[in-house]
């Protein structure tokens, strides 16, 4: 586990007791699979965002960003194959009526239930292995037949028929958008295959069971690149984007050893390859946060098919035509989110008391410092330390707080991952330096205004 000292418990009781994130819809008894990022998650997420496009677009010269429309074409989910095969198999328990995922349990007995498997084999598997397994809820061994339980969201954006006749689908992963819109791109700017699209976009998933806070939810954000290439130019650009996926989390500060590779063995139905970057959370252990895809030529041809639109493409270097070919990273907001968090928590005991802390890189603390008068009642301290506070604030997150001692606004602090805590005291009224305390060694300096 990422520190087998802390639990995932102690992740979600900070996320809530500080602002991190919130149970979705808490005051109507909550929503299954459904989470709120509060003030500080808020800004967590968006420099996790900020960091990921950075990389991805900012830094690579072949990269384009994208924001598409959520919902589409329902022909669209049709042709990438959702409609009928984006499903996990559900048995419900007779007993409880819980619903359980067949694969999951099984996997729990140590069988493995293929993606592309039929009902019918699934049954026939489950029906071999049924005396072993056990409904999570009431512990009896009575379930119905196995299901393809399909996880596409279906709404009825400009469906006026009320008998629901044209659903309209929310998407069931972000990166549709850029297949649709890949001839736009080559029509409209310089891209040149080899070229990468990268999107951050919301994805819906009925869930059969959301589970482990944000990592299994029902409404989820992807980070997505599409790097359109030749034809059987696959292998090195896989390589390649694993070998960058992998790095950016190392920027990010996430510890190396709480990293790991795992090949697919059962692939989903558009892939050729699949390899996800594990993170190894507190309680559970090792699971994926990110998953890096060979799609070949997949996508584009079955949009090509069911449009009935032209998606080749006329190399102007080599003067032929093609389909391009696609490799694929998508990682999850939140579950990167999670791992960030559970990689920075610690807990340490400081002169005989519990001092909990976020050591979060500077680039993705929410705050990054919190500006204080030594006293919050001596007017002439107040005054200069909100005119540091204000002048901070113009290029970066910072807090003024004046509440309790300057002792407990520093746990505070902490707890949050607030990299620099600045005190305006006396002596900066005669001098203009301020004490500059550093979150992960405590230690404390003096520094000009000017210099901050
Ligand atoms: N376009 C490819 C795709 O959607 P995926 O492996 O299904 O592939 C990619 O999802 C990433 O999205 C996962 O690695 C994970 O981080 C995140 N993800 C998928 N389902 C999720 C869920 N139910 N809750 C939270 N994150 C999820």
């Amino acid at each position: 586990m990422a520190d087998s000292k802390y639990s995932m418990e102690d992740i979600v009781s900070l996320c809530k007791r500080r602002g991190f994130v919130y149970p979705g819809s808490e005051i109507y008894g909550g929503e299954a699979g459904l989470y709120d990022f509060g003030p500080y998650g808020v800004e967590l997420l968006n420099n996790i965002k900020k960091a990921w496009w950075k990389a991805n677009v900012q830094l690579k010269p072949n990269y384009v960003g994208l924001d598409s429309a959520m919902f589409k074409n329902p022909k669209v989910w049709d042709a990438s194959g959702h409609t009928s095969g984006f499903s996990d198999p559900l048995a419900e328990c007779k007993n409880c009526n819980a619903r359980i995922r067949v694969d999951k349990e099984l996997e729990k007995v140590g069988v493995t239930a293929d993606e592309k498997m039929s009902e019918d084999e699934l049954n026939k598997l489950f029906d071999e292995n049924r005396d072993k397994i056990k409904c999570p809820n009431c512990g009896k061994k009575d379930f119905s037949n196995v299901k393809a339980f399909n996880l596409l969201v279906k709404s009825n954006l400009g469906d006026f028929t009320d008998t629901g006749e044209r659903p309209v689908y929310l998407p069931g992963e972000a990166c549709q958008g850029i297949y649709l819109n890949f001839k736009n791109i080559t029509d409209t700017t310089r891209m040149q295959v080899p070229f990468g699209v990268a999107q951050i976009g919301k994805a819906f998933r009925n869930e059969i069971s959301p589970r482990n806070f944000l990592f299994r939810t029902r409404e989820l954000e992807q980070m997505d690149t599409q790097l359109f290439i030749r034809p059987n130019e696959n292998k090195e650009n896989y390589e390649k984007a694993k070998e960058d996926r992998w790095k950016w989390y190392l920027s990010l500060g996430v510890k190396e050893e709480n990293l790991r590779w795992k090949q697919h063995e059962n692939l989903v139905f558009y892939c050729k390859e699949a390899w996800d970057i594990e993170y190894n959370f507190p309680t559970w252990g090792f699971d994926e946060i990110e998953g890096i895809h060979d799609r070949t030529d997949y996508d584009l041809s079955q949009h090509q098919k069911f449009s009935g639109t032209d998606l080749t493409y006329t190399d102007p270097r080599v003067g032929d035509k093609y389909i391009p070919w696609v490799v694929e990273t998508s990682a999850g907001t939140g579950r990167v989110f999670l791992a960030v968090l559970s990689d920075a928590y610690v807990e340490e005991e400081v002169n005989g008391e519990k001092r909990t802390v976020l050591k979060f890189k500077e680039e993705l603390a929410p705050i990054k410092a919190v500006v204080s008068p030594l006293l919050r009642n001596k007017p002439e301290l107040v005054e200069k330390a909100k005119e540091v506070f204000e002048k901070l604030s113009q290029d970066k997150m910072c807090e003024y707080d004046d509440n309790g001692n300057i002792g407990k606004r520093y746990r505070r602090a902490d707890e949050i991952g607030v990299p620099k805590c600045i005190t305006v005291d006396f002596q900066t009224l005669e001098d203009g330096t301020v004490t500059v305390r550093d979150r992960d060694t405590m230690e404390q300096v003096r520094v000009k205004i000017e210099e901050l």
